[in-house]
């Protein structure tokens, strides 16, 4: 059984939320242009690192007649994904060894992975389960745009819990967390350094504004009920007795930003994510 990262870095609802949200179908577009897929066709696609299964369940409806299997090391994730999403096979597997034969896959993809693996064994794993002429597709977040409003500005009770909570850098670094991050330029470098070809990019720019009436309903209460799930994560995950007043007080200014998102009385507060697209293809002659 291995939580490492749904218990120190990231939990499950803190990234099956965002990521829900992040790959909306109203965002397809901009994502389906770049992946340069064809959806009429039967693909074999392997999600790796694939968390608690957002990005597999979208690809589920994206390319509905293709064959999703999407892997991760954390038991939790992949519970959680087996438990929540139908019609793609989850299971629990590491990137730098895959269990999967030569050859095999259409597709290779990822969302926030590349800059936690060692590059040889990232690359080359998926290189080496990839048929000849399949396509490897990396999406890596890029710095956005965040901006609060005055309702969800941090309260006195989470800046007391968090400067009394033990925080430390310390098992990001010792997990490998970010270690092997790279820049817009380098990303497409390495793809072609690894042995991809016909390498491109593109970006995804996902506006997650609340208040914009483009969104329904249920998705700017979706954005409002991400925001909540990831403060409440980050408290919990510090495993600390005194947590109690500031979960209470996020709880309060979520609801209270609710009850205002419902009246009408708009807050503008917005996230903008950017995810950039790399895809390359496996040569056809080694
Ligand atoms: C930032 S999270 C992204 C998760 C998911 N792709 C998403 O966007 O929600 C990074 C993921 O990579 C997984 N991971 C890290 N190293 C891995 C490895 N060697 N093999 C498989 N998964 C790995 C972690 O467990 C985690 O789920």
């Amino acid at each position: 059984m291995n939580n490492i990262w749904s218990a120190n870095v990231q939990g499950v609802m803190t990234l099956y939320l965002s990521r829900r949200l992040r790959f909306d179908d109203c965002f397809f577009p901009q994502y389906g242009k770049s992946f340069g897929l064809d959806r009429s066709k039967d693909l074999k696609i392997l999600e790796i690192g694939c968390g608690p299964g957002a990005l597999a369940e979208a690809l589920h409806r994206w390319y509905p007649r293709s064959h999703i299997t999407a892997i991760d090391k954390d038991s939790t994730f992949v519970a959680f994904a087996k438990k929540n999403i139908e019609g793609v096979t989850f299971l629990e597997g590491d990137a730098t060894h895959l269990g999967f034969e030569d050859d095999f896959f259409d597709v290779v993809i990822s969302n926030t992975v590349q800059e936690h693996i060692e590059p040889q064994a990232f690359w080359g794993e998926q290189r080496r389960v990839l048929k000849p002429g399949g396509v490897c597709l990396c999406l890596s977040s890029r710095k956005g745009l965040q901006c609060t409003c005055h309702c969800l500005e941090i309260t006195a009770e989470e800046k007391d819990f968090w400067e009394s909570a033990s925080q430390s850098d310390s098992v990001l670094e010792r997990l490998g967390v970010g270690k092997y991050r790279l820049s817009e330029a380098e990303l497409p470098a390495i793809m072609e350094l690894y042995g991809f070809t016909d390498v491109s990019t593109g970006y995804a720019i996902i506006d997650l504004t609340p208040d914009a009436p483009k969104y329904s309903a249920q998705m700017a209460e979706a954005m409002i009920d991400a925001l909540r799930q990831n403060d409440l994560e980050a408290i919990r995950s510090m495993r600390s007795p005194n947590s109690q007043s500031a979960v209470d007080a996020v709880n309060l200014k979520y609801d209270n930003r609710l009850c205002l998102y419902r009246s009408g009385i708009k807050q503008w507060d917005t996230t903008v994510s950017i995810t950039m697209i790399v895809r390359g293809i496996k040569n056809i002659r080694e």
